[in-house]
């Protein structure tokens, strides 16, 4: 038979196993996208139009976003030859539902978006994780960039493709991993970016140079006062090295099969506090670095942290103007509350409550042994004037804990 000219032929022979071997079944799929700092917005759109083809595009944002930044972005767009349709949902943690997931969804089918066309997210964490939730479902997963507007978005949670919406039961229970084509921040979006809103996303930057990056932490403890200012160079810096760390943290588990995660600091009592207090009075940043100031509480009192790393900790959280008290959170929280909150977590666990410890500046040590004594105390504790903590860590092998040091 003759085909016509430029007709992709496949020639293939699959052989057939014995009937009755085992048919197994293989679908690898490794990711690497682009992290990209920008200095303009000039030079973001720039760096998006590397990742387009002839693809249609669909931008999605957030109320607050698109009155900011919304006008500018989509003449610089234009003005480079990229024609985007729009849309915009309510700014907020509420908007991260299922039902804002079902809206965005009828809109890309009704302006005929198809799977290979591109969405753009333009926004902080609930946009990012909202409209990524909608692209790995819309036609199976369709690619998508990440623009992120907000600090915590910027050096977390537009990296490492991990997707959800809400669901009553629980925040993020609903999601997918799915990673983006390209991350493109530009600082000028984090200009206008409210004050409490920058510490809580340094609080996840805090989080990364104490498990896994001393660098990081220096430029963090070096800079705070430029940062808290929100100079430009400072930002690209610190969202460029923060990145830099999550990204080689995620690159040796990207889909989270281990669950002795250093990236967890502070999130197993930051949880427990965004639980009791129902999700928004505490923002995710302040809830973790209550977390993190608990968790390295209890690693100096057993004597495993440094003093030394500690009193840095303490003193970049406090000067950041981050809870490191329970008085200091925005909202009531109640230690049996919050203890309650972790009992539910040891159940679903299999009884085991997690903790990653810090152990000096880069080094982390996980466990599963913490006692509700010691965690009711780290949750209560006060400054004393006549406290002294030992300046030298020893972790004792019978407690089984494991240790990570940065590389
Ligand atoms: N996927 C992940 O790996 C990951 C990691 C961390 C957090 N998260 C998720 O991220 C969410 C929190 O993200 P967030 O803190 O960015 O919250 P957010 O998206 O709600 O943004 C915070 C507020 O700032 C406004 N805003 C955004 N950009 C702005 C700007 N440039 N100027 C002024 N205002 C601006 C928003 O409209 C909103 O009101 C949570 O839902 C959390 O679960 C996801
Ligand atoms: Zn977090």
């Amino acid at each position: 038979m003759s085909l016509p000219p430029g007709t992709h032929v496949i020639h293939d022979a699959i052989a057939l196993p014995a009937p009755h071997d085992t048919v197994r079944a293989r679908a690898v799929h490794r990711a690497e996208y682009p992290v990209v700092q920008a200095d303009s917005v000039e030079e973001a759109v720039k760096h998006l139009r590397t990742v387009i083809s002839d693809q249609r595009i669909a931008l999605v944002t957030d109320g607050t976003v698109a009155a900011l930044h919304g006008r500018e972005l989509r003449h610089e767009l234009h003005r480079q030859g990229v024609e985007a349709t729009m849309t915009s949902i309510a700014p907020g943690e509420e908007s991260k539902t299922m039902r804002t997931a079902e809206r965005l969804l009828d809109w890309l089918a009704d302006s005929r978006i198809r799977r290979r066309d591109l969405l753009v997210a333009f926004g902080g964490g609930v946009v990012i994780d909202t409209a990524g939730w909608v692209a790995s479902v819309y036609m199976r997963g369709m690619p998508y960039v990440n623009l992120p507007t907000t600090l915590l978005a910027a050096v977390d949670a537009a990296l490492g493709g991990k997707v959800a919406v809400d669901h009553p039961q629980a925040k993020n229970l609903i999601g997918a991993f799915h990673q983006p084509t390209a991350v493109v921040a530009a600082t000028p979006w984090l200009s206008t970016l409210p004050a409490r809103h920058v510490r809580a996303g340094l609080a996840e930057a805090v989080k990364k140079g104490v498990i896994a990056s001393p660098a990081l932490f220096d430029l963090i403890e070096r800079d705070l006062p430029k940062i808290l200012a929100l100079d430009p160079a400072t930002l690209h810096r610190l969202v460029h090295a923060s990145a830099t760390v999550k990204c080689a943290l995620i690159d040796r588990d990207p889909y989270e099969e281990d669950l002795r995660r250093p990236l967890n600091f502070g999130h197993t009592i930051g949880h427990a506090v965004e639980t009791v207090t129902g999700y928004g009075p505490v923002l995710h940043g302040e809830a973790v670095a209550f977390g993190m100031a608990c968790a390295a509480r209890i690693s100096l009192a057993r004597g495993w942290m440094t003093g030394t790393a500690h009193t840095r900790l303490l003193s970049v959280l406090r000067q950041a103007g981050l809870p490191c008290r329970r008085e200091e959170l925005p909202a009531p929280t109640g230690t049996e509350a919050v203890l309650a909150a972790l009992d539910k977590i040891r159940l679903i666990r299999d009884g085991h409550l997690r903790f990653v410890l810090p152990v000096d500046i880069g080094v982390t040590a996980i466990t599963d042994d913490v006692t509700d004594d010691e965690i009711r105390r780290a949750l209560t504790w006060s400054p004393s004037p006549h406290s002294t903590q030992a300046d030298t860590a020893t972790i004792p092998a019978r407690r089984g804990g494991e240790t990570t040091a940065a590389a």
